[in-house]
């Protein structure tokens, strides 16, 4: 197990079988040195800096009916807002204030946000913070219109692909939603020139190691700038809401090999891992993540953006709590970056937008 570790760390990508002794995870002493490893690779990229974005989740209307997720359109048991243009922009004043040059834009596939409104929304924010990056999580859309979120001054995509398996996407999805056009939108995410982000929820309803496997060699194929792995919690007001969670061990194990085999992507500790475990943010990072997400979303709007259950938002996981996550961070040896934290690429390669 341990020379398998090494390996990984060596040649950032094991045989199948080599991955499926590693993910089985029976052994905690291997466990042990792949997160250490994968910890002292996170630092030798980032030293001890941890980026932190503003999450600003605007709209909890979405017109999908992804099974695990409680922002699902047939679930009539959530209170659907949509924030306009000046309350966003504010959110991300308020968040400016607080010290964020990172903001990401979340909300569910929600068709009110035309591509004009939401150009004119992206060139607002790009306007007035032309120093901080703006990131979408807005789902699926057409090749034309990342292009005009892009030039309008997008820079970063999130866009999980959730599992590589056409045969398990469709046990996670209804008839009609496939994986091909969702790898499709990432690629041409690519294309277009974002920063783009991608990845799975951990123990998903029917997920099996051959999946996680097939994951990992689609990432390793794609190359995401930015790789969010979270585990899957279930919702009461989901078809799902019987499954079991999926662990925090695991999540952090995946996270662990995911930085060995990316050294210098963004890898969040997810709010689903801190919603997991109560340290599950420090878990995260000391396998190897890089990057936290706090919520800036006004309070009210926070209550109501519930993928699942028991969403953490408070304390360390909210942006107003930065003193607190700092003081988190501090005790496990982390600092907060006060940097925008693009991909190294995107820096050096001269991609970066600035303006
Ligand atoms: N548990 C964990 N993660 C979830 N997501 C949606 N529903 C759940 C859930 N029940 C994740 C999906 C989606 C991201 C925005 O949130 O992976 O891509
Ligand atoms: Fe909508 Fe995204 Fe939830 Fe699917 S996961 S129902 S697309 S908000």
């Amino acid at each position: 197990m341990l020379a398998l570790i090494e390996k990984l760390k060596r040649e950032r990508i094991l045989e199948r079988e080599e991955f499926r002794a590693l993910l089985s995870g029976a052994d905690a002493r291997a466990d042990d040195r792949l997160r250490e490893l994968a910890r002292e690779t996170a630092r030798e990229n980032f030293s001890n800096e941890i980026y932190v974005r503003g999450l600003i989740e605007f709209s909890n209307y979405c017109q999908r009916n992804c099974l695990y997720c409680a922002l699902r359109a047939a679930n009539r048991a959530v209170e659907r807002y949509r924030m306009e243009k000046d309350e966003i922009l504010e959110c991300c004043e308020r968040g400016r204030e607080l010290g964020f040059r990172s903001f990401v834009m979340q909300s569910g596939e929600d068709n009110y946000y035309t591509a004009e409104k939401m150009t004119e929304i992206i060139a607002a924010i790009r306007a007035r913070h032309p120093d901080c990056a703006i990131t979408l999580s807005v789902g699926e859309k057409d090749e034309e219109t990342y292009r005009a979120y892009f030039k309008a001054g997008a820079n970063r995509f999130l866009l999980r692909h959730e599992t590589i398996s056409p045969e398990h996407y469709r046990k996670l999805h209804p008839p009609g939603m496939e994986l091909a056009p969702r790898v499709e939108c990432l690629r041409a995410l690519k294309r277009t020139g974002f920063q783009t982000g991608s990845g799975i929820m951990v123990g998903s309803p029917f997920q099996t190691i051959d999946n996680i496997i097939d994951d990992l060699y689609f990432l390793a194929e794609l190359r995401p700038e930015m790789i969010g792995i979270g585990p899957y919690l279930p919702s009461r007001d989901t078809p799902f809401a019987g499954e079991k969670p999926g662990s925090a061990e695991d999540t952090v194990r995946l996270i662990a090999i995911l930085r060995l085999m990316r050294p210098d992507a963004l890898i969040p500790a997810t709010t689903a891992l801190a919603t997991a475990e109560d340290d599950g943010r420090e878990r995260g990072i000391l396998a190897g993540a890089n990057v936290v997400m706090p919520n800036l979303s006004p309070a009210g709007a926070r209550e109501k953006y519930r993928p699942y259950d028991n969403k953490a938002g408070r304390g360390a996981e909210a942006a107003e709590g930065l003193e607190l996550l700092r003081a988190r961070l501090a005790k496990i040896g982390y600092a907060i970056s006060a940097e925008r934290g693009d991909h190294a690429e995107f820096i050096e390669g001269g991609r970066c937008q600035k303006t």
